[in-house]
């Protein structure tokens, strides 16, 4: 694993988690190596201050955090979802990288009951699409209250245009998570966060293969 930012590119992140999630069942393994070429977790990292403490909002197998963690980016991260199955394979990676002291897991059963914090850093990536829609600006919210004052809040989902895009991300969801979602409406995440007290300070639209992502990140007042 390459330790600057800088040298994070699909492709090597692709063979690290190939390597990190080797005693996940075949399938899921061959699932999470080929995540870096659809989610652009090399962009995300580089909002992440030296040392700073993270929370991952629908962390799922604690990928992002692994990655983290591995570049020497993390004071401590602390991962949290609602699915309880995915974090146990976090928790065996987090051990295999050695950063089993720096890196938490916790089953939560809903927004609301995230740990608290506050973190210089909460993430959430593709994760608000799977939330109901009247649930969303509460979702937010919730990140918003976690972001300690002068702290970064990392918003990653699937864009809703053009058109043949969002209907690509809404096919993944059917086949991969059986959920038909409605995708997060342009514009949506922005007002929320102003109503939650977060300042937007970038703003980047990423396509990358059928996939189209929407890249916001907030700072708090
Ligand atoms: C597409 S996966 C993304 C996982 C991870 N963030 C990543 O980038 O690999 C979506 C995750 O969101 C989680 N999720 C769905 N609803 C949630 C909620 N209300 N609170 C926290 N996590 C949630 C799911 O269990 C799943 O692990």
């Amino acid at each position: 694993m390459p330790s600057s930012s800088d040298a994070l590119t699909p492709k090597t992140l692709s063979g690290f988690f190939f390597d990190l999630y080797d005693d996940a069942p075949r399938p899921l393994r061959m699932l999470i190596a080929a995540r870096p070429y659809v989610c652009p977790y090399d962009k995300l990292v580089s909002f992440v201050p030296q040392g700073a403490t993270v929370l991952d909002f629908g962390c799922g197998t604690g990928t992002f955090l692994a990655v983290l963690a591995a570049i020497g980016r993390l004071r401590h991260g602390t991962g949290c979802d609602v699915s309880p199955a995915p974090l146990a394979a976090a928790r065996a990676a987090a051990a295999r990288i050695g950063a089993a002291d720096r890196l938490d897991f916790a089953p939560i059963k809903d927004v609301g009951s995230a740990p608290e914090g506050p973190f210089d850093v909460v993430a959430m990536v593709d994760v608000l699409h799977h939330i109901p829609p009247a649930d969303r600006a509460q979702a937010i919210a919730a990140a918003a209250r976690r972001t300690a004052p002068g702290g970064v809040f990392i918003y990653k989902d699937m864009t809703d245009r053009p058109l043949w895009r969002r209907f690509a991300h809404s096919l993944d969801d059917l086949v991969f998570s059986h959920e038909l979602v409605r995708q997060v409406r342009q514009g949506e995440v922005e007002a929320w966060a102003a109503q939650s007290g977060l300042h937007l300070e970038h703003t980047e639209y990423i396509p990358r293969l059928v996939y189209g992502h929407q890249l916001r990140v907030f700072r708090k007042q």
